[in-house]
């Protein structure tokens, strides 16, 4: 079928765009009817007895999977190891009984990716993929491939595979709350209400468009960004640099929130923007003050929050954008639109070529 940029002047934004309606659909997929139930269409998986889990992906997706490690073992109890297959798939390492393999690919042909997938075939107890493309290579190998629905994404640089990732791996890991018993049935209930209103929170994210627009046109004047967060905040702030860089060309680089005075901070001065994610969650305080070590070096802090994080912290930054109020698990799926608009204007007001920036491939099939 003919996919059209649907009068979007690029791919990129048309996707962005659409993850409301495709964000919605996903999670229609996992939790049928009237949405109160997880269901894994095409097979079970019953999380009761594994042992571990061990993550693996590439680019965009293994940033997925990072958020995912936070929540499996958060709400589910369950270690997670995560690793890029390019690393993983060499070093050998052992899969000990009890342990499941999930490999998370757009495609479903990144060619890391599936080598990963062969080395844990035979070994794991359960090979498991959540692919966009149920035919492809890394689905049909896989004893469970679970869709995440996004629709032809045509944009070298991920953003609805992204955000559906997200969303299906969060629904795995309430499921295997559930299987282990961590979760009661009132806790669930509500994490599964919140989860059917985020396409309208998406939608509410996305109306600050104009807003994102406005700073991205300031952060294409700079050479360096660095982009900060916490705790499940960490992956998408690795997440925010990656599309920075790839579409942009501005060198962007991200680390964990606590890592700052380990490193980065000597880099701090007035010609750095650093991008602060941090929603007022139970690590707001300690994000703040590291923004505030930012501040007293001159740095250029944008904060990305929520209005109760822009009452108590506002203060000092040079500029902030707003996001609606979020359940704390939620808030990855959420913050990783303003991550993807600022990516993207600030790629357009540099005049880059947004959907198929230079020296990338859509799929690497090739090692
Ligand atoms: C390439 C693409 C990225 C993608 C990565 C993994 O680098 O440019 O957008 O995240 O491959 O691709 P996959 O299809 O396995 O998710």
């Amino acid at each position: 079928t003919q996919v059209d940029k649907g009068g979007h002047k690029h791919f990129m934004a048309k996707e962005i765009a659409e993850q409301p309606t495709v964000l919605g659909e996903a999670i229609r997929h996992y939790l049928p009817n009237d949405g109160t139930q997880i269901c894994l269409p095409g097979g079970d998986l019953d999380f009761s007895k594994v042992k571990r889990l061990v993550m693996v992906a590439c680019g965009t997706a293994s940033y997925a999977c990072l958020t995912a490690k936070y929540w499996f073992e958060q709400i589910a109890g369950i270690p997670v190891e995560v690793d890029v297959a390019s690393e993983f798939r060499y070093r050998e390492p052992p899969i000990t009984e009890g342990t499941v393999a999930l490999f998370v690919s757009q495609s479903g042909e990144t060619a890391d990716t599936l080598a990963a997938l062969r080395y844990c075939s035979g070994k794991a107890d359960r090979i498991v993929s959540v692919i966009n493309v149920p035919e492809s290579s890394i689905a049909r190998e896989s004893d469970l491939a679970l869709p995440i629905l996004a629709g032809a994404e045509i944009g070298v640089a991920s953003t609805k595979a992204f955000t559906c990732q997200l969303s299906v791996l969060l629904i795995l890991a309430l499921k295997a709350a559930q299987d282990r018993g961590q979760l009661g049935a009132e806790e669930l209930n509500q994490h599964l209400c919140d989860l059917r209103a985020l396409p309208g929170l998406i939608n509410q994210a996305i109306g600050s468009e104009s807003k994102i627009s406005q700073v991205a046109a300031k952060l294409a004047e700079t050479r360096d960004i660095l982009f900060l967060g916490r705790g499940r905040m960490f992956p998408l702030a690795l997440e925010g640099a990656l599309k920075l860089k790839e579409i942009s060309y501005i060198h962007a680089e991200a680390y964990a929130s606590g890592e700052l005075k380990h490193g980065p901070i000597a880099l701090i001065d007035q010609h750095v923007p650093v991008v602060v994610l941090a929603p007022h969650d139970e690590l707001y305080d300690k994000s703040i003050s590291n923004m505030q070590e930012v501040m007293a070096r001159a740095g250029k802090v944008l904060l990305i929050t929520d209005a109760k994080g822009l009452k108590d912290g506002a203060e000092g930054t040079w500029d902030t954008i707003q996001m609606p109020q979020v359940s704390d698990i939620l808030s990855p799926i959420l913050y990783a639109i303003p991550a993807q608009l600022l990516a993207y204007h600030t790629a357009v007001a540099k005049g880059t070529d947004v959907d198929q920036p230079r020296n990338l491939a859509k799929s690497v099939t090739v090692e």
